[in-house]
């Protein structure tokens, strides 16, 4: 998705201000990238199509700078990726930067070229651009004018503005797409994160929906739509600088990776010390809970549906995963104790939004699973679980997932007890691998075989995985791991699915990777295995170490064990193979490891 930056201070320091930022923002995914200075009493716009570092270039000289300036990463959505379609856009007296799509651009469009406006790019932020500009020559005031568009403005936005009258400030307004407000003593700032301005400040403001900020050098003052100015909580992040860098490793993905142990084990401890019995108080607002529906996007839904798996065979409650972008136009039928848990990193996902509310309009419980502190999700949903994953940099989430999965283990724990269907020895046992379970993640994590591994396999086409039940789910975020970063065509089957059609497709060499740590199934996964490695298949098995009697030479080729642990963590466990085979086949391919071609961190559009 798009990012935004814009500074105005003391300094004259704008451009290096603005280009630290699109740098900690790249991570979000564009295609190109831009920035608008004030100079020379007029706003000068700087463009470049590709890399953050060929806009350096660009500004490359000690005569361009300024005291203020916004800029911007581009993620197309409308016109292709160019220079020319790049922002920021400027329209008469407008200039912008711009994360969202206007839903209605087209109309007006219309209405804009009939009072004589004329437009050099083909996106709609360029209409947004003029439409304020048409806005401010009815009202003739900026504010105003801003109010007038917002409600004319149909879809999402997160702008930042400039006028060209007004070289002392910075306008900002957002409708669904993210937008904070970094302040200082000396210096101000607006981001998609705050991890582009962190450098400079910890300390910010989230700007909400319906709010306009006006931004000069010594303060942000916050209004509403009818111009009231409305007193803001200044929030003092706890992130540092040093988790928004690489650290020594050569990409964020296989550096969060590391970092899946602590932060698992930081999130479980957020929630309880020593007996999952702890849960009992802190989540008793579900306890009447008869009926669940989750819904998320991506891995955020692979996720779900290791829940949707515990809680059904656990606690026996009837368990509904869904995609976001599914769920919102199928009717989902709500009983008097359904709960709605949406799950997403990132706390913007445009769909699980609306999903979100949705359900809320249907009077359905909420609760958010989420990692972004202060995220719509997070501000939104009825009640809300943080994961302690931290900053997650690399678009191909890892540790975010991780602590997804185990936070929801914890859930299902809470309802299997709810039902009195864990006796105290359960209980033990539970405790004893939640106590362990960071220490053998780490065991899982420093075997060195996952490069040899990869050396089968980044030379492929096509790649399946198969597994059953809690392994079933871990192969669909699998796969998605390995095709978002290597972009090797990839495939999840249910194990025992194959056989009606797509085993087909298996042929000398083709490379499957099975999972067998699902301790009810694995017996069953064998043997379809080993149908695919009778017709020629490359077999990496993935089976729980206890097993190690049922490995076979007809069952795989090469295998990976992994550690015995209770049925609510196995999934936290068995996915860090999948993750690091991703990450060194990716590498071997000498793909973009961290910024994978036309994906974006957080899709905050439809
Ligand atoms: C996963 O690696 C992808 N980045 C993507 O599937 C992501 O999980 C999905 O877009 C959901 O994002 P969210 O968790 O921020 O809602």
């Amino acid at each position: 998705m798009c990012g935004i930056i814009g500074y105005i201070g003391k300094k004259q320091q704008a451009k290096e201000v603005l280009l630290h930022g699109l740098h900690t923002l790249e991570y979000r995914g564009y295609d190109s990238a831009g920035m608008a200075l004030w100079m020379q009493n007029q706003i000068q716009l700087i463009k470049a199509k590709g890399k953050v570092s060929v806009l350096a270039d660009k500004v490359n000289d000690d005569a361009i700078n300024s005291h203020i300036g916004i800029a911007h990463t581009r993620w197309a959505t409308h016109g292709v990726p160019s220079e020319h379609n790049s922002h920021p856009h400027q329209n008469k007296r407008v200039t912008l930067v711009h994360n969202g799509i206007i839903e209605n651009y087209h109309i007006l469009k219309e209405e804009l070229l009939q009072h004589g406006y004329t437009f050099t790019s083909e996106t709609d932020s360029e209409i947004a651009a003029a439409y304020i500009d048409y806005c401010y020559t009815q009202t003739n005031s900026k504010l105003e004018a801003l109010s007038k568009a917002y409600h004319e403005l149909k879809g999402s936005f997160a702008f930042g503005i400039l006028f060209d009258d007004d070289p002392s400030t910075i306008y900002a307004m957002r409708k669904q797409s993210p937008l904070v407000l970094g302040t200082s003593e000396d210096a101000q700032f607006l981001a998609s994160d705050i991890s582009a301005f962190l450098a400079y400040t910890n300390r910010y403001i989230i700007l909400q929906h319906e709010e306009i900020a006006i931004i000069k050098e010594h303060q942000i003052e916050i209004i509403d739509l009818q111009q009231n100015v409305l007193p803001k909580e200044v929030i003092v992040s706890e992130l540092d600088v040093q988790a928004i860098q690489k650290d020594g490793y050569d990409h964020f993905m296989l550096k969060e990776i590391h970092e899946e142990p602590q932060a698992v084990e930081k999130t479980i401890h957020s929630y309880m010390q020593d007996s999952i019995e702890e849960l009992k108080e802190s989540l008793s607002y579900l306890k009447d809970i008869d009926r669940i529906h989750i819904v998320a996007c991506g891995s955020a839904m692979y996720a779900g549906m290791i829940a949707k798996s515990l809680i059904e065979s656990q606690a026996r409650i009837q368990t509904d995963c869904v995609c976001a972008s599914e769920y919102r136009y199928q009717q989902p039928i709500y009983t008097k104790h359904t709960l709605a848990i949406f799950i997403s990193q990132s706390g913007e996902t445009a769909d699980t939004l609306a999903a979100l509310q949705m359900a809320k309009e249907e009077g359905c419980l909420t609760l958010g699973i989420v990692n972004v502190v202060g995220s719509s999700l997070a501000r939104e949903a009825d009640h809300v679980l943080y994961t302690k994953a931290g900053p997650e940099i690399s678009v191909a989430t890892t540790k975010a997932y991780c602590t997804q999965v185990a936070l929801l283990s914890l859930v299902a724990c809470y309802f299997a007890m709810k039902q009195n269907l864990l006796d105290a020895n359960n209980i033990s046992n539970i405790n004893k691998d939640l106590k362990n379970i960071s220490s053998t993640m780490e065991s899982l994590i420093q075997q060195t075989s996952y490069r040899d591994l990869a050396k089968h396999l980044y030379e492929k086409e096509h790649i399946f995985f198969l597994g059953r039940g809690l392994d079933y789910a871990l192969c669909m975020e699998g796969s998605l791991k390995l095709k978002e970063i290597s972009y090797i065509h990839s495939e999840a089957y249910p194990a025992g699915e194959l056989k009606h059609g797509t085993i087909s497709l298996i042929e000398e060499g083709t490379p499957v990777i099975a999972l067998a740590t699902d301790m009810d199934l694995y017996e069953k996964t064998l043997s379809n295995i080993k149908e695919v490695k009778a017709r020629g298949a490359y077999v990496i098995l993935l089976i729980s170490e206890n097993l190690k009697e049922h490995v076979t030479n007809d069952a795989c080729d090469d295998v990976i064990y992994v550690p015995e642990t209770s049925k609510f963590l196995q999934g936290v466990l068995t996915i860090i193979p999948l993750q690091l085979l991703a990450y060194e086949t990716a590498c071997l391919r000498g793909c973009e490891i961290d910024q994978p071609r036309n994906l974006a961190k957080s899709v905050t559009v439809e």
